[in-house]
């Protein structure tokens, strides 16, 4: 429950009041903004990102690790107490060697795709074709010890392989139904897979028609050095309490993800975040507020928001009702991306750009938003609570490459996102502004510009 009485709608108006007055900013937030400004050391978040991009840091990996106890030791560093929750998750890594041949086609050069998720093995048996794999699609079949042959649609590539697998197929090849080559993913690991491969439209018609003029195929299907390991990454949460006695109940997460994808340094994606989210929790480590702030390093980010998912799972039905906004920092420091835009995942605004765009216009420039996912503000919007994700777009040419480095890294840049995201927490945070009510009810008509930007 959220404690102070408070006049429903009244920040709603001071939002308002902020955004008409975008040009001349309320002197007294100005104020309140220098208390942040003016402690953020640009440095320190730099130094923080060099330190983090030396390696990789892939969830499940040794270097994960050591990021995380990094990032706990700085939390401490700063008076923090930190908590790691731990979440397990599969990470797979593809095969080898595939191959696929069938007989009176020795020449054809097959163009092939592989499932994430899928088995290893070597299959020789007859190619039976199975229509879109359906249950009723096999129920007239005798797949044992065959190859079936499955149409993309309809269900997904998992079922598709399970239903034959079950039939009695030994192995699974799917051939697309859109041009190109398909590179699916099973979903999660089953023991009821049987090897799978993908074909394209072309060359599974090819197979199709041969098949339905009555002749017999001998297929060979071949999947070598595919792995489906358990791993365990962490989430590291360091909680600023609010004063016992101006306590009204409201939590803020501001957030970013430490992983990285293999091979990239993840200097921008998301050292940048991390060390920017880290810097807000010094400059706030003994500020006064009304409000409990969550700071929070996600991992597992780049294997599907695992992190934040597995977090915001954890939370009550309570803490959810009390969170008022979620700040998700990714993406935020590169020199060579375009201007800060705030995403939601329906394209919305709520109570996280309004804070962010009052404060951008108190504090640097104009900041819009747009619609986007592919970050950890979406689990957090999954479940009710506003959230939106801090990024510059267009991105920069060395997303998820080897070549997102410290320097390309601009100060700049990072200065204004931790002045930006800063000032719109303490804005809600400070003792002397109303709490949050109907934070989850989108708020009135506030006039700011929406922009869709391209994103790369
Ligand atoms: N930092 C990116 C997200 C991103 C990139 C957002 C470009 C907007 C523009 C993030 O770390 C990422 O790569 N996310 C994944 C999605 C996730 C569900 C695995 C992606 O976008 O591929
Ligand atoms: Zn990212």
């Amino acid at each position: 429950m959220i404690k102070k009485s408070v006049i429903p709608f009244c920040l709603m108006a001071s939002l308002t009041f902020g955004m008409t007055a975008y040009a001349e900013p309320h002197p007294s937030d100005s104020a309140f903004d220098n208390k942040i400004v003016k402690r953020i050391k640009v440095d320190n978040i730099y130094q923080t990102i060099e330190d983090l991009s030396a390696e990789p840091r892939v969830a499940g990996t040794s270097s994960e690790r050591n990021a995380v106890k990094y990032i706990e030791k700085k939390f401490q560093s700063y008076g923090y107490e930190t908590e790691r929750q731990s979440f397990e998750f599969y990470s797979y890594s593809g095969p080898t060697d595939i191959a696929f041949s069938v007989s009176g086609f020795d020449d054809t050069d097959w163009e092939l795709g592989t499932f994430t998720y899928g088995v290893n093995g070597s299959v020789t048996g007859e190619l039976v074709y199975a229509g879109l794999g359906r249950e009723g699609d096999l129920d007239d079949l005798d797949l044992h010890g065959k190859v079936a042959l499955i149409k993309r649609g309809e269900i997904s590539f998992a079922d598709k392989v399970k239903n034959a697998a079950e039939a009695g197929a030994e192995a699974v090849i799917i051939f697309n139904n859109a041009s190109g080559v398909i590179n699916g993913t099973l979903g999660g690991p089953d023991d009821g897979y049987v090897p799978a491969l993908a074909l394209t439209r072309e060359q599974g018609q090819l197979l199709l028609e041969k098949l339905e003029s009555d002749e017999a195929l001998t297929a060979t299907v071949e999947v070598e050095g595919a792995e489906t390991k358990e791993s365990t990454s962490y989430n590291v949460i360091a909680t600023k309490k609010p004063d016992k006695h101006k306590d009204n109940g409201q939590i803020v997460i501001v957030g970013a993800h430490h992983d990285s994808v293999e091979g990239a340094p993840g200097a921008n994606d998301d050292a940048s975040g991390t060390a920017t989210t880290l810097e807000l929790a010094r400059v706030m480590a003994n500020m006064p507020t009304d409000t409990e702030i969550r700071f929070i390093t996600f991992g597992a980010e780049e294997n599907g928001l695992l992190g934040s998912y597995a977090y915001a799972e954890s939370l009550s039905e309570e803490e959810i009702e009390n969170t008022v906004g979620m700040f998700q920092m990714d993406m935020v420091g590169s020199r060579d991306a375009g201007k800060l835009i705030m995403y939601t995942v329906d394209g919305e605004k709520n109570v996280v750009t309004d804070l962010g765009a009052a404060a951008g216009s108190r504090l640097s420039e104009t900041v819009n938003y747009g619609q986007e996912g592919r970050s950890d503000h979406v689990p957090f919007a999954e479940i009710g609570i506003p959230a939106a994700l801090f990024i510059h777009a267009p991105v920069e040419p060395w997303y998820h490459s080897p070549e997102d480095t410290i320097d390309k890294i601009s100060k700049d840049k990072l200065q204004e996102v931790a002045e930006i995201v800063g000032g719109a927490v303490y804005q809600i945070a400070r003792p002397d502004t109303p709490a949050l009510e109907n934070a989850h009810v989108a708020p009135g008509p506030v006039d700011y510009d929406f922009e869709e930007r391209e994103l790369e």
